[in-house]
C-alpha cells in the first residue's frame, strides 16, 4: 500500500508570489500531491530563497505534504531541521554531501523521507548503489539555482538509467524530475521513467494554478 499516488505532481512555490506563500499553497490544495519548497543558500547555488523559519510558518498554513529541496551547503548540519519542521520529504544534493547515507539516516530518524538530488553536471552512476537508503531520487532537468529555465531533454538519459536500476533492484524509490517541467515536456519525463514531477512556472505562471496542476496530471495519468 502506497501513501501517495503513482504519479505525484509537486508545484514549486519558487515561482509563486513570496509575499503570499500561504495563498499559493492553498491555491493548489486538492489538486497537487505535494508542495515543492526550494531552499537555496547563496553558497551551494548563487541564489537565496527561503529557510527554516518560513518552512515552519508555512507548515501551519496548508495540509499539503512538503517536498523540501535543499540546494544548500552542509546538508548534514541543516537538513534534519526540515524533517523536524514536519516536511514529508527532504531532498539534499549529492554534490553537497560528504556522507549522503548518513544524512539519509538522520532524516529518517527525524521523521521524514530522504531524497538525493543529482544536479545537471553530475553523472548518476556513482550514486546508484546508495539508493536503497533513499525514498526519492531527484534528477535535475536544468542546472539547480533558478526557476524558469529551459528543460534539457538530454538529462532524461539519467532518469532512464535510474529507472532501469530501480526496477531491476525492486527498490521502493520515487524518481522525481525538476526544472522546465511543463505541458510540453512532462510526457517525455514520464516515458523516461519519472513518477514525480516538480513544476514551478508551469503552475504558478498560470492564471489558475490548480487547473494547471490538473492539466499536467491529465497528461501523465494517475493511479
Ligand atoms: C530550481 C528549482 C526548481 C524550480 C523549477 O533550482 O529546484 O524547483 O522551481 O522551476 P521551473 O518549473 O520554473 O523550471
Ligand atoms: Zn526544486
Amino acid at each position: 500500500m502506497t501513501a501517495v499516488p503513482d504519479n505525484v505532481i509537486a508545484p514549486s512555490i519558487l515561482a509563486a508570489d513570496f509575499a503570499r506563500l500561504a495563498d499559493a499553497a492553498q491555491a493548489v490544495e486538492g489538486a497537487a500531491d505535494w508542495l515543492h519548497v526550494d531552499v537555496m543558500d547563496y553558497h551551494f547555488v548563487p541564489n537565496l530563497t527561503i529557510g527554516l523559519p518560513v518552512v515552519q510558518s508555512l507548515r501551519k498554513a496548508t495540509t499539503l505534504p512538503f517536498d523540501c529541496h535543499l540546494m544548500i551547503a552542509d546538508p548534514a548540519r541543516w537538513a534534519p531541521g526540515y524533517a523536524e519542521a514536519g516536511a514529508y520529504n527532504v531532498t539534499f544534493h549529492a554534490e553537497a554531501a560528504t556522507d549522503p547515507v548518513a544524512v539519509a539516516k538522520d532524516l529518517r530518524a527525524a521523521g521524514s523521507r530522504a531524497g538525493l538530488a543529482i544536479d545537471r553536471d553530475t553523472p548518476v552512476e556513482g550514486y546508484l548503489e546508495l539508493l536503497p537508503h533513499f525514498d526519492l531520487l531527484l534528477i535535475m532537468t536544468i542546472k539547480a539555482g533558478f526557476g524558469g529555465q529551459a528543460f534539457i531533454p538530454e538529462l532524461l538519459e539519467k532518469v532512464r538509467t535510474a529507472r532501469r536500476h530501480v526496477d531491476a533492484g525492486h527498490l521502493e524509490l520515487r524518481i522525481e524530475v525538476d526544472g522546465g517541467v511543463a505541458e510540453d515536456t512532462i510526457e517525455a519525463c514520464a516515458e523516461a521513467g519519472a513518477d514525480t514531477f516538480v513544476a514551478g512556472t508551469a503552475v504558478y505562471g498560470a492564471a489558475d494554478p490548480a487547473a494547471a496542476v490538473r492539466k499536467l496530471r491529465g497528461i501523465v495519468g494517475n493511479s
